[in-house]
């Protein structure tokens, strides 16, 4: 077993998750009885029987131009293909098919800006909004496979711009709001976007953040960006460059924004969106996913897992610009013709109210949310969410890194009342959907995303492939693919096929990159990743992008950054630097700043130490283990891989 699987497993962990694996809770009766799927084992059997036969039947529930001719297409693996030859657009299912019904005037979404505004858009309303999008995207000659690039906060128009553009089979990158300069001229390179949709600025706790001034020098720095297209959201001062840059609500008021446009007939295996996500090296990779099978995949388990109802009024708290917000803000919920909430500010702001006071204002039913946001409202105590009425809440979601049993036991109690299950949904942007997660009728563990849903194969092996033993770490794989899947990393198959398949591939097992173990029950207790992947405050950051944007600070010669435990954000960044000679030493504030700007807040290092050598391998592999132990002031262990 690699290094990182034992040393990623601290102490504390281990204490934890013994402990909790005694502790279950039940889910109540009146949960079980109300919901979409009642028997878990059958459908499990079901899948594993005949897992074409179960996709199929699921992807029956959609609309489609024209019927597959075969489910699943193996003879490329790993390049899987599903529904193969069927045509479809996933904006029909999320959007045409329910302004024939009667959901055409039901809400699709509820939106309060952090300044208290307040906007409502029925299904019809969002499909009129989309169509007048989508012919602007036309205008500015858009056409089927080109990429969008869209950056902006949590508004409307970031999901309105998503749908327009897989509306008229263009393909969309949407890089998060919280990315700064580096990171956004380095994903529209990659994806070489011709249009970029941004907005003036954002609200973020009371101030605004200048969006368009770094969209700006990212479209420097990359080339390719024809068009800049600009949501007015904040309305503060910014540069327009005549003839690029163009504002939404002009180009909206012309007659080329009809409301009427044609849905794009796709394949099923057309590629849907390109999210990029970081990897173990090098920049980060373009997970592909397709117009299909993710249809089927989002739509089927946020059914399940949350039991999505025609009364609820769900509300994932997540940023549409992460996968978490692609797949169940955007597509999972429309598909289903639900009702969604979304809120552009961060939970604390003004006050620590902020959330439980919306949960009452609008009646939420589902509430899905991090670990870090969870632990970060825990810590202002229980007297904020006990001032407001949280009846509504059925049921409770939780994503993004393990969960620790104190936070887990915290939400179950004071914000479900002991009365809504606590769904801990293991997935990942490459999986496009929940994949070990409880089904509101499973019994849970607090720290346990529990089992596989029907239709995945998840197993827990060693270096050999052999599956483990209760409780003994191993790497966690998926055995079968599955309609969500990635289908290949943007412009580089190679790398796909290197990062998920060389390990265990041969077999046609998915590695995820995560360290787990089973304990006797069968509960899966996912530890954490193997690779260079750090998970702040649940935001997925490679390694590599973090010291690239501080080795590009003229005085930093060489950098390696670790994650190490923080009681809020679940890991924080620690960076070692080597200082250039001859150039001025930095403060450690200065370089932060450096990275802000490259990359964006969320990569911020909270450490940042000078050091005159790094520990590493005879081969030149940075020894992270071994940084890890000196942060924390650990024995170093084993150093006889050490550079002599
Ligand atoms: C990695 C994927 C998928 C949405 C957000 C994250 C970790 C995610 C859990 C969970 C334990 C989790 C894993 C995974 N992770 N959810 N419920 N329990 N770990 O997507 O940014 O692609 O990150 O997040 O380490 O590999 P992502």
């Amino acid at each position: 077993m690699s290094d990182h699987l034992h040393d990623e497993l601290t102490k504390e962990r281990e204490a934890e998750i013994l402990a909790a694996e005694r502790e279950v809770y039940y889910p109540p009766a009146e949960v079980v009885a109300a919901a979409h799927v009642k028997d878990y084992q059958s459908l499990y059997e079901q899948a594993v029987n005949d897992l074409e036969g179960f996709w199929a039947e699921r992807a029956q529930e959609l609309e489609w131009y024209a019927p597959w001719e075969k489910v699943l297409d193996e003879s490329k693996a790993p390049f899987y293909q599903w529904f193969v030859g069927a045509k479809t657009n996933i904006v029909h299912n999320a959007l045409d098919r329910h302004l024939k019904t009667w959901r055409r005037n039901k809400l699709a979404l509820i939106w309060e800006g952090e300044n208290g505004e307040h906007r409502t858009l029925s299904y019809f309303a969002l499909g009129r909004e989309v169509n007048k999008f989508a012919n602007v995207l036309k205008s500015m000659g858009v056409r089927k496979g080109d990429r969008v690039t869209i950056y902006m906060g949590r508004i409307p128009e970031l999901i309105i711009a998503m749908l327009a553009t897989a509306k008229i089979g263009a393909i969309h990158s949407v890089v998060y709001g919280g990315f700064s300069t580096e990171a956004l001229a380095d994903r529209i390179e990659d994806a070489r976007s011709k249009v970029l949709v941004t907005a003036d600025g954002g609200w973020l706790r009371g101030k605004t953040v200048n969006l368009k001034d770094i969209a700006d020098e990212a479209v420097r720095r990359s080339g390719y960006v024809e068009h800049v297209l600009v949501v007015k959201r904040t309305g503060q001062p910014v540069n327009m460059q005549t003839s690029r840059d163009f504002w939404l609500h002009d180009l909206l008021a012309l007659p080329i924004a009809s409301q009427k446009c044609d849905t794009e007939v796709m394949d099923a295996e057309d590629p849907l969106f390109i999210l990029y996500t970081s990897g173990t090296t090098g920049r980060p990779k373009g997970v592909l996913h397709t117009h299909g099978g993710y249809q089927v995949y989002v739509s089927t388990t946020l059914k399940w897992v949350f039991d999505i109802k025609d009364e609820d009024r769900y509300w994932c708290a997540a940023d549409p610009g992460w996968i978490t917000g692609h797949s169940y803000i955007v597509y999972g919920p429309l598909i289903l013709g639900a009702t969604s909430f979304m809120y552009e500010g961060g939970p604390d702001y003004p006050f620590p109210n902020r959330w439980w006071q919306m949960i009452e204002k609008y009646g939420i039913t589902v509430l899905y949310t991090a670990p870090t946001a969870i632990r970060g409202l825990m810590r202002y105590g229980e007297s904020w969410p006990n001032r407001y009425d949280l009846s509504s809440l059925r049921l409770l979601g939780s994503v993004g890194e393990p969960i620790n049993p104190e936070a887990w036991r915290w939400y179950y109690r004071v914000i479900g009342k002991e009365r809504c299950p606590i769904m801990d949904t293991w997935w990942q942007t490459e999986t496009g959907g929940f994949m070990i997660s409880p089904l509101p009728i499973t019994p849970l563990k607090p720290g346990s995303a529990t089992r596989p849903l029907p239709g995945i194969v998840a197993d827990v092996v060693d270096e050999e492939g052999n599956s483990c033993k209760p409780n003994e770490d191993g790497y966690l794989v998926i055995k079968r693919p599955w309609p969500g899947m990635l289908r290949t990393v943007y412009g580089d198959p190679d790398r796909y096929v290197q990062q998920y398949w060389s390990k265990f591939g041969h077999k046609g097992w998915y590695l995820a990159g995560d360290s787990a173990r089973r304990d006797e029950d069968g509960y899966i207790w996912v530890i954490g990743r193997i690779d260079d992947v750090i998970k702040v405050a649940g935001y997925r950051l490679g390694t590599a992008e973090i010291e690239s944007a501080l080795v590009s600070h003229p005085a930093v010669a060489e950098a390696a950054v670790i994650g190490v435990p923080d009681e809020i954000k679940g890991h924080a960044i620690h960076a070692f630097c080597i200082p250039r000679a001859g150039v001025p030493l930095p403060t450690e504030e200065e370089l932060k700043q450096h990275v802000r700007k490259e990359m964006g807040p969320i990569a911020v290092p909270a450490r940042i130490e000078f050091v005159s050598v790094l520990p590493k391998t005879r081969s030149g592999k940075i020894m992270r283990r071994v940084l890890r132990a000196r942060a924390l002031g650990q024995p170093e262990g084993d150093l006889s891989t050490l550079e002599a």
